[in-house]
């Protein structure tokens, strides 16, 4: 029922060779590419859009998506993602409070799945009357807006109170993910595991990939 699904992040990994570095995080057992699309605005770091994805998509067809959208108009990007081939749009409820259920509403439309992602800061009862409208919950461990950041140990009951409330649902972490934390991680219940730089910098991505499933499968 419940599957682990490993995520890595592609944030720190050189993106001049952007399909290469994705191509051999695939072979190496990731089940999924974690794409970071970030603004300038909501967060203060730029990455890239849906031109970039789009032709990581047409290299890659059969490769699950997911966007994680730190932008401040997560509507104007649901077209754009859509058309790009983007499996999983997640958005950031921070910016949308009163649209929450129109974005996810929009999402389903241009025929994605909808993820929402809360910031440290942002307190469970903030999505708690969403959840049903969405397919995943993603619980940030860090400061969005940068890779190689400290884990933060704390969002762990926001993890473990999704998880005991709702058994099948699909939970991810991100930030700061790596061999230190991820028992944290999967103890809390999470079962969709982002990891850039733990893994991205690792001399042999393959074992770091298999351990990571390794600890939130047992
Ligand atoms: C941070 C991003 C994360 C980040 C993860 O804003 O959302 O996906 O790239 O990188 P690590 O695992 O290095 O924290
Ligand atoms: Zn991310």
């Amino acid at each position: 029922l419940l599957k682990c699904r490993i995520g890595p992040s592609v944030l720190n990994s050189d993106l001049s060779q952007l399909l290469n570095e994705s191509q051999k995080l695939l072979d190496n057992g990731a089940d999924y590419l974690h794409l970071d699309v970030m603004d300038g605005h909501f967060v203060p770091n730029l990455t890239f859009g849906h031109p970039v994805v789009k032709c990581l998509r047409g290299k890659l067809p059969n490769t699950y998506l997911e966007t994680h959208m730190m932008v401040s108009d997560p509507i104007q990007w649901i077209e754009p993602m859509s058309d790009a081939g983007v499996n999983l749009y997640t958005f950031h409820i921070e910016p949308v409070p009163n649209d929450i259920l129109k974005v996810c509403r929009k999402i389903r439309e241009a025929g994605m799945k909808v993820g929402l992602a809360l910031k440290p800061g942002t307190g469970i009862e903030a999505v708690r009357q969403f959840i049903d409208s969405a397919d995943m919950i993603l619980i940030m461990t860090v400061e969005p807006g940068f890779g190689g950041q400290k884990f933060m140990n704390d969002m762990m009951p926001k993890v473990q109170w999704l998880r005991k409330n709702y058994p099948l649902l699909d939970i991810e972490v991100d930030g700061g993910v790596g061999l230190n934390t991820i028992n944290a991680c999967a103890e809390a219940g999470a079962n969709m595991i982002v990891s850039g730089t733990a893994i991205i910098n690792a001399l042999d991505q393959k074992s770091v990939i298999a351990n990571l499933r390794e600890t939130v499968e047992r």
